[in-house]
């Protein structure tokens, strides 16, 4: 496996790659959800460029930035082992140089983690361009765990006529129904217990919904369930809302296309999850 620090550097490597390019962007500390993207890319492309960079214009303010977690060497042994062929690892100065021009969307970032998040998707559009134009690849994965920036890169990507295939990979859980996140390593032990409470609430969503249901009733059910259960002095809700997995769109009513896309704050993180409802 090659390691490269530069843009300049990357370029020399893929300019001697004839065959077909496959691309997992990650924001490193890697788990089994970042591996399982690779693990499609490298099977379903010649040579597979995975890229570790902290990008610094989709946090806010008071978000985790300075803090994200870091362990290079670990994830340079999980991509080796994953049979992943270059790691991009480049710098914000070399990334952001004299940087004046960003990238948005008009719509689809207006709600959930949009509205949550305001520049995030400006953040993730801008980086996401950035690095297709420097990897040019032929795919490019993304995991369903974040289901409204998959929605995003992709509008982008047909938008901008960016010629590249966006592959969506299924969430990958632990143990217990939590999806994987490298923000799960902040949870104490008994913040990490209740953190379960956003797969159960899925779960939860899933066996109550059926085809043609109101919207409203199911979400109206979903709220009793999280003020039965919610452990209120660990758990708070940003958001748990159901809309149209294609548009995301509020639609009357449940079809095969609904999702429940949910934000709580375990503690003072911000962990999130979603699921096709039918
Ligand atoms: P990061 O959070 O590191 O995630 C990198 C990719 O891994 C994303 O496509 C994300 O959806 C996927 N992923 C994360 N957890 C997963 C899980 N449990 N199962 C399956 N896939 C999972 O998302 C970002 O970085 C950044 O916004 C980025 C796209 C790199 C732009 O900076």
């Amino acid at each position: 496996m090659i390691i490269v620090y530069s843009i300049e550097d990357l370029k020399k490597e893929l300019s001697l790659i004839k065959e077909s390019i496959g691309f997992v962007p990650t924001m490193g500390y890697l788990h089994n959800g970042h591996i399982s993207l690779i693990e499609k890319s490298v099977k379903e492309n010649k040579k597979t460029v995975c890229s570790i960079f902290v990008n610094p214009t989709q946090f806010g303010e008071n978000e985790d930035l300075e803090k994200y977690p870091k362990d290079i060497e670990n994830d340079i042994n999980m991509l080796k082992k994953a049979n992943c062929d270059i790691v991009f690892i480049p710098k914000t100065s070399d990334i952001y140089k004299e940087n004046k021009v960003f990238v948005d969307i008009l719509g689809f970032s207006d709600c959930l983690c949009g509205k949550k998040r305001p520049g995030h998707f400006k953040g993730v559009l801008t980086i996401v361009c950035k690095l297709f134009n420097i990897v040019r690849p032929d795919r490019a994965y993304f995991g369903e765990k974040d289901y409204q920036q998959y929605i995003i890169i992709k509008k982008m990507v047909k938008d901008l006529n960016f010629d590249i295939d966006i592959r969506i990979g299924d969430i990958i859980r632990e143990f217990d129904g939590l999806a994987m996140s490298s923000r799960n390593s902040y949870l104490n032990e008994e913040e990490r217990k209740k953190a379960v409470f956003l797969y159960d609430l899925l779960c939860y969503a899933k066996k109550n919904a059926y085809m043609g249901q109101k919207r409203i009733e199911l979400e109206n059910k979903i709220e009793k369930y999280i003020i039965e259960k919610i452990d209120c002095n660990i758990i708070t809700k940003d958001y748990a809302n159901i809309r149209d997995g294609i548009d995301l769109e509020l639609k009357e009513f449940i079809s095969e296309n609904s999702r429940l896309f949910l934000a709580f704050f375990v503690g003072k993180i911000r962990l999130i999850d979603n699921g096709r409802l039918l």
